[in-house]
């Protein structure tokens, strides 16, 4: 299974998440919209089959399509069901499963006369989707231009399949560990003679080279602040997600990944950094509407995700206060 197709659906997720934590018609649009870049953006969902009987007659229609597997709600009403994920599949009871495009299973929903709708992840942060939703979806007019996203993502960035990977550096720019140093060990020793000569790097400044031996094409450098307290460490801090961002566009680059930058060695506290990255990657996002950014915040460990997740609901909350 194609993990980005899936992977897209972490909007669709977050939304949800939203949405339950605060409902409200704003919130509920929001899951309608995350759907539509989904499927702008040609992303899949998993679709639940019975293997045994998937090979009667019954369930596969003459065109040899998959007949869409039903659920019966409390009320008696019929609706479908998919999921976003392997791990939302896997929390309730197993079936065979296969990749489906959401655009697709969408339609076949809406052209099915014995569903009400569609349930996402029924096993866990479900989110029943009635038909009149589902028309309303597919009416939402998305900007011609390329599509903004990001993404929360937990895993080592020195894999990530992306154009640029953003380094936590120092201002020697000659390696260290954290960070730095998995992305160094990754990239091998060139990437250490071209940081050679670019002497150095101030604190919040950001500065580019190729990536080598790592999937990602270039490396941004940036310096974070370490942390004091002081007023200068917000400012700081915010500087090196914009200028990595200003430098990244500078190079017609439209995905890029960061660690969470000064949240190790540096110090500085999870949950603050997050805020402050997230207020300026979004500042910048909405900055800049049409350029197509894909943006994913690399995670090491599922504290640094969840402050993630915390600073964009505390966001979305303030946004909409
Ligand atoms: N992939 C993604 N994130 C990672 C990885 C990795 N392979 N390795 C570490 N991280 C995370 C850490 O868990 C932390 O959340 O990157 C974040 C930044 O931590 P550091 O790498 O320690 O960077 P920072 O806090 O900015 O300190 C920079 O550390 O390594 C030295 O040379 C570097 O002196 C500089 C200082």
């Amino acid at each position: 299974m194609n993990s980005d197709n899936l992977n897209l659906n972490k909007h669709i997720e977050y939304a949800i998440t939203v949405a339950k934590s605060n409902p409200s018609q704003e919130a509920l649009f929001d899951i309608l919209v995350a759907l539509r870049i989904v499927m702008k953006l040609g992303g899949d969902i998993l679709l639940p089959i019975e293997l045994p009987t998937a090979f009667e007659q019954d369930d596969i229609s003459e065109s040899g399509e998959i007949a869409l597997r039903q659920l019966e709600l409390e009320d008696g009403g019929m609706v479908t069901s998919c999921f976003t994920s392997e791990e939302e599949a896997n929390k309730g009871e197993r079936s065979a499963m296969v990749p489906f495009k959401l655009d697709t299973f969408c339609n076949m929903t809406l052209n099915e006369p014995a569903l009400e709708g569609l349930v996402i992840n029924p096993w866990g942060d479900s989110c029943f989707l009635s038909k009149d939703l589902l028309k309303i979806m597919f009416e939402i007019e998305l900007p011609d231009e390329e599509v903004n996203q990001m993404i929360f993502e937990i895993g080592d960035i020195t894999e990530l399949d992306v154009e640029c990977i953003v380094n936590a550096a120092n201002s020697s720019l000659l390696g260290g560990g954290g960070v730095d140093g998995a992305i160094h060990r990754a990239a091998g020793p060139e990437l250490l003679a071209e940081c050679r000569q670019l002497n150095g790097c101030s604190t919040g400044e950001a500065k580019i080279t190729k990536g080598y031996k790592l999937k990602a094409k270039y490396v941004i450098h940036t310096v974070g602040p370490v942390y004091s307290g002081s007023k200068e460490d917000p400012v700081l801090l915010a500087n090196c997600y914009r200028n990595s961002l200003d430098l990244a566009a500078e190079h017609d680059i439209h995905s890029i990944a960061f660690p969470a930058i000064s949240t190790g060695v540096y110090g500085y506290p999870k949950d603050e950094a997050a805020e402050i990255a997230l207020k300026t990657i979004i500042d910048w996002l909405e900055a800049n509407p049409s350029y197509g950014m894909k943006i994913i915040m690399s995670c090491f460990s599922k504290d640094t995700y969840d402050a993630y997740v915390k600073a964009m609901e505390k966001f979305d909350r303030e946004r909409q206060a």
